[in-house]
């Protein structure tokens, strides 16, 4: 019995926190000293998904918005190989440092690094096949600036992957995304998952 009780108080006690978080820290970059809480068995897992529904191929231009510390940046390098190239983009210098790490480590040399906010303007037009947003949307303040600048990034063709999972205290809902993306331009190409852990396949059309 007593140990139902504690369980139920650190559960509550969970969604408390995350209630709070929500409430005080919107649109707040997750924090460097975060980073550890981002590389776990959750994450890779998730990722796997993630990087499933991208469809990479060899020789791809890939813009990896919002990277953080790097987590998919290497992945998508590998698979985009030597003819293809990634832009790791990150707001906050502390998570493009540990991106920049991690890709050295992996040998990677087919990765740039840029150090931006979305919607400030910074992105390179018509160039990518792919973008993504992993867990990042949530975090933008503007957002509609942030998409429009990816969709004016992106080859005609091309799309932009939205990943959004719970618990992530930023979590956006799949109906707020497709609104977001109908008012930039974007045409819904797949809809993979479900409420806890889904992905937006976005067109630029
Ligand atoms: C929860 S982390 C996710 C990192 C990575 N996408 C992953 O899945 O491992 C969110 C990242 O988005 C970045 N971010 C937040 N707001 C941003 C903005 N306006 N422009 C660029 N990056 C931003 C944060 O600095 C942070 O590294």
């Amino acid at each position: 019995m007593q140990v139902f009780a504690l369980f139920g108080f650190v559960a509550a006690l969970i969604v408390g926190l995350w209630i709070f978080w929500r409430s005080k820290h919107r649109n707040l970059p997750c924090p460097t000293t975060l980073i550890a809480l981002l590389d776990n068995p959750f994450t890779r897992g998730y990722h796997r998904t993630v990087l499933a529904r991208l469809k990479l191929e060899p020789g791809f231009r890939a813009l990896d918005a919002g990277c953080g510390p790097g987590l998919l940046t290497v992945p998508i390098a590998q698979t985009v190989g030597p003819t293809g190239r990634v832009l790791a983009l990150d707001v906050q210098p502390g998570m493009l440092e540990r991106a920049r790490t991690r890709v050295a480590k992996a040998g990677m040399t087919n990765v740039d690094f840029l150090l931006a906010g979305l919607g400030d303007g910074k992105l390179p037009t018509n160039t990518f096949d792919r973008a993504l947003l992993v867990t990042v949307l949530g975090e933008v303040a503007d957002k509609l600036a942030a998409l429009k600048e990816i969709y004016g990034a992106l080859k005609p063709g091309g799309f932009l992957s939205v990943t959004e999972v719970l618990p992530d205290p930023d979590y956006q809902s799949a109906a707020r995304v497709k609104n977001l993306a109908a008012q930039v331009g974007f045409r819904v190409r797949n809809h993979f998952g479900n409420f806890f852990l889904f992905t937006l396949n976005l067109e630029k059309s």
